[in-house]
């Protein structure tokens, strides 16, 4: 938690892959009457190319920079709700970046549900491993320190979509920001 005052002018979801950043992202935006940035869509789009090429035709350090430079770029931005790829907010200054505008909002699932929520996807490259739930546990492992340093951790093993989305509009409309998880 950080306990340094600061208006929030957006919403920013941090988390794992598979966690629903995506879908409840764009379900709060229609709460809230925000616009909806997906970070992975956006680079996408500019790239004209899917992650999984980026990843493999110029590696993951590029595709870590582009989000490094898109994270800088929705610093002067407002009234959104930014879904962030899974590994944005690990990159060192990408979430203190966010913490300058945005309320930062973590989901959180144990490894057992993103292994069941992502085990029939291909289109994410750090996964496809014969072992993609020993993946998941060793970049959790990693990971945990970044993730739990947002203002809000929302566990989503029990919750449905709407329900977290529900949960986070109404700690966004108070403006005190709980830990409900
Ligand atoms: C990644 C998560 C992905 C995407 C890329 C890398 C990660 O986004 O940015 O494949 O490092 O966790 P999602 O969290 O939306 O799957």
């Amino acid at each position: 938690m950080s306990s340094v005052p600061r208006t929030h002018r957006n919403i920013a979801l941090i988390g794992f892959m598979g966690v629903g950043k995506t879908t409840v992202g764009s379900l709060l935006a229609q709460t809230l009457h925000f616009e909806f940035v997906d970070t992975d869509k956006l680079i996408e789009q500019r790239q004209g190319r899917k992650i999984s090429d980026i990843f493999a035709q110029d590696g993951e350090p590029f595709f870590r920079n582009l989000e490094s430079e898109l994270c800088r770029e929705l610093e002067s931005t407002s009234g959104r709700v930014i879904a962030t790829g899974g590994g944005l907010a690990v990159t060192p200054g990408n979430l203190d970046s966010l913490r300058t505008h945005a309320l930062i909002v973590c989901l959180w699932a144990s490894p057992e549900t993103i292994y069941a929520r992502v085990r029939h996807q291909s289109h994410r490259p750090l996964l496809q491993t014969p072992d993609p739930l020993a993946r998941i546990q060793d970049l959790l492992t990693v990971r945990t320190p970044a993730y739990r340093d947002a203002d809000l951790i929302v566990g989503v093993d029990f919750r449905s979509p709407a329900e977290t989305a529900r949960q986070i509009a109404s700690s966004f409309r108070l403006g005190t920001p709980l830990d409900p998880s």
